[in-house]
Formats: C-alpha cells, sequence, structure tokens
C-alpha cells in the first residue's frame, strides 16, 4: 500500500483521510488481500490471466466502502471487477464483504487510480469505466484537484475498447455540468444520453453511500455514459 503523506507530487484528486483500520479491517489485510488484491506497480497487468473466464473488464475509480462494486460484480458473474481507492478503511471493509459472499470475480487496487490507468491497465482492454460520485471539489480554489480533466479523458479513451463505455454519477450540479462539457466537446466520445450529456440511471448501479448522503442534502443526481467511438 502506499504512503503519500510524505510525498511531493502533481495535484491529487484525494487528500489522505486518517481514518484508523478497525481491528476487523486490518485483519481484512492480512487473510485477504493476497487473494483479492493487487499491488500496485509499474508495470502492466496481464488481463488476459486475472478475468478468467470472464467475458468483460471492467473498473470502478474511488470505490470507497465498495458497496456498488460488490453490488454489480455480484449481478454480473460474466464479468471481472477491479476496484481502486485510496482510503484504506474502505478496502478493509471490501475485502470483507467480497470474502463473506466468495466473489471470485473482484481484484482491489489501493493506489492513486490516475496512476494505475498510466501504468498497469492496457490499452483497449475495458468494457466500462465507472467514476460514481467523485469527490467535487467545489471550492474554486480547489477545481483543480477534480480526477475528471483532459487528462482522464485520455487515460480513459485509452484503456477502453471501441464501443466501450465510461459511466459517470455525481450529486453536485455543477461538476455534473462540466463533466457534461468536457465530454461533450471531446470528438472522441458518443454521447449516450440527451442533449446535454444526461443519462437516466441504469438499472445495474446501485444507489451508493455517497448518494445517499446528497440527497439527504437535498442534491439532485445525475449519470453520464460516453462511449468510445
Ligand atoms: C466521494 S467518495 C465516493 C465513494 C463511492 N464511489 C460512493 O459513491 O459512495 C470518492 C472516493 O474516491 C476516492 N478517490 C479520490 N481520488 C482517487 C484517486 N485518484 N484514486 C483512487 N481513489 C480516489 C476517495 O478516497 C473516496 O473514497
Amino acid at each position: 500500500m502506499t504512503d503519500y503523506k510524505h510525498e511531493n507530487r502533481a495535484i491529487r484528486s484525494f487528500v489522505r483521510r486518517s481514518g484508523r483500520l478497525t481491528p476487523g479491517q486490518k485483519s481484512a489485510f492480512s487473510n485477504y488481500w493476497d487473494q483479492y488484491g493487487i499491488d500496485y506497480r509499474k508495470q502492466k497487468i496481464e488481463i488476459s490471466e486475472l478475468k478468467a473466464g470472464c467475458s468483460e473488464f471492467k473498473l470502478e475509480i474511488g470505490i470507497g466502502n465498495g458497496d456498488a462494486l460488490i453490488d454489480m460484480a455480484e449481478k454480473d458473474p460474466a464479468s471481472f471487477y477491479i476496484g481502486i481507492e485510496v482510503h484504506q478503511p474502505g478496502i478493509g471493509r471490501c475485502l470483507n464483504e467480497i470474502s463473506s459472499r466468495s466473489l471470485p470475480n473482484i481484484r482491489l487496487i489501493s493506489h492513486d487510480a490516475v496512476e494505475v490507468m498510466q501504468h498497469m491497465l492496457t490499452d483497449r482492454s475495458l468494457h466500462r469505466i465507472f467514476l460514481f460520485f467523485p469527490d467535487p471539489w467545489h471550492k474554486k480554489r480547489h477545481k483543480k484537484r477534480r480526477i475528471v480533466n483532459q487528462q482522464f479523458r485520455d487515460l480513459a479513451y485509452r484503456l477502453l475498447k471501441s464501443g466501450g463505455c465510461i459511466h459517470l454519477a455525481t450529486d453536485w450540479q455543477d461538476y455534473a455540468e462540466y463533466m457534461s462539457s468536457e465530454f461533450l466537446a471531446d470528438q472522441r466520445y458518443i454521447n449516450c444520453g440527451n442533449s446535454e450529456g444526461f443519462s437516466a440511471r441504469p438499472e445495474y448501479r446501485p444507489e451508493t453511500h455517497f448518494e445517499r448522503r446528497g440527497l439527504k442534502l437535498g442534491h439532485g443526481v445525475w449519470d453520464l455514459l460516453f462511449e468510445k467511438g
């Protein structure tokens, strides 16, 4: 697992949250990481070896506690899911849940998703990329931290198969409008939604923890789907 505390580099889309691991989460790392985790390294992973028998390969970025990832993987055993998250307690919780449901089609990576996309995932290997309720960084001075930017669009484009799709969702109107304008302006992507770039929530996307939080605050929810042309 990566220690970002003393590191000094590019602007990242997250800050290290302190959040201690509970004893249960700690033991999840010692008991299940070898089975369900993949250590970060600057080397491409061989996807065909990982996805044993699955026909599609899907990536979720910023899984939080992994609720959506687990739900989707359980209902879609023909696909192999990779979840990326930097928040250790979330990974710990997710490991416990994967193990208790004996899900064979999930692996987790605990590292900055941008670097994983750059260095570990292979070009044209993904059928879907999910980014659900990314940190909104809504203050003006923080907007540069938003994970969705030109670099992210380029990476997603590179990793998606032709006809593959990126699915984004947020409860922040300003972020929704920002993401739709970014993708609508990018000629490489085909908008699967209405003229504003918004789609109805596909059935496979469960309600997430941060979505519920947003709804309690009276926020709306926006889903965006863009296909690699
Ligand atoms: C607002 S939470 C949403 C969590 C979950 N998707 C949900 O809807 O409940 C955003 C999550 O993205 C993670 N995150 C942000 N930037 C990341 C990055 N570059 N790499 C991996 N995880 C990241 C954060 O740690 C956080 O858990």
